[in-house]
């Protein structure tokens, strides 16, 4: 499975240590994210990361800043996208579960890296159930058309 990776300056560590461990699972990850501690508005990181997503360019995507918020936001205004910021494996879980969530958002400036590992390994291992989660989820696209 292909996973592409987004950051701003504030998760260069972070995206580097959860790339590693990534690949050591054996996932291909592939960087969007700054590399620099320089710096730079983390939209233009979330936006690349997310039209990998909906261009299938990769699988699913994981977007870090700072907190979380503000590249969760720029990756939720891509067309197609689901994407929230956990900061604990059940709700990570539980997005893929119930809302089938296609980028995973989180903050190297509120997780530690072991919790930021238990959180994406959450997220990894779930599937979408379906069923009337499946509706819900089209409602939630069908907001996007209306738009
Ligand atoms: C950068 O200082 C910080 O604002 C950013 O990483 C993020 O937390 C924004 O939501």
């Amino acid at each position: 499975m292909k996973i592409g990776i987004a950051n701003d300056h504030a998760a260069v560590e972070m995206k580097r240590e959860i790339s590693d461990y990534l690949t050591s699972k054996g996932y291909e990850v592939v960087n969007f994210g700054t590399d620099t501690n320089e710096s730079c508005d983390y939209p233009i990181y979330g936006e690349k990361v997310s039209k990998a997503v909906v261009n299938k360019e990769v699988d699913l995507g994981i977007a870090i800043c700072g907190t979380g918020v503000g590249i969760s936001l720029a990756c939720n205004k891509v067309k197609g996208i689901r994407c929230c910021v956990c900061s604990e494996p059940y709700s990570a879980q539980m997005s893929k579960r119930h809302n089938n969530t296609n980028v995973l958002a989180f903050g190297a400036r509120v997780v530690g890296i072991e919790m930021a590992k238990m959180i994406v390994d959450a997220w990894l291992d779930t599937e979408f159930e379906g069923g009337r989660h499946q509706r819900r989820v089209d409602l939630i696209m069908d907001i996007e058309k209306e738009a």
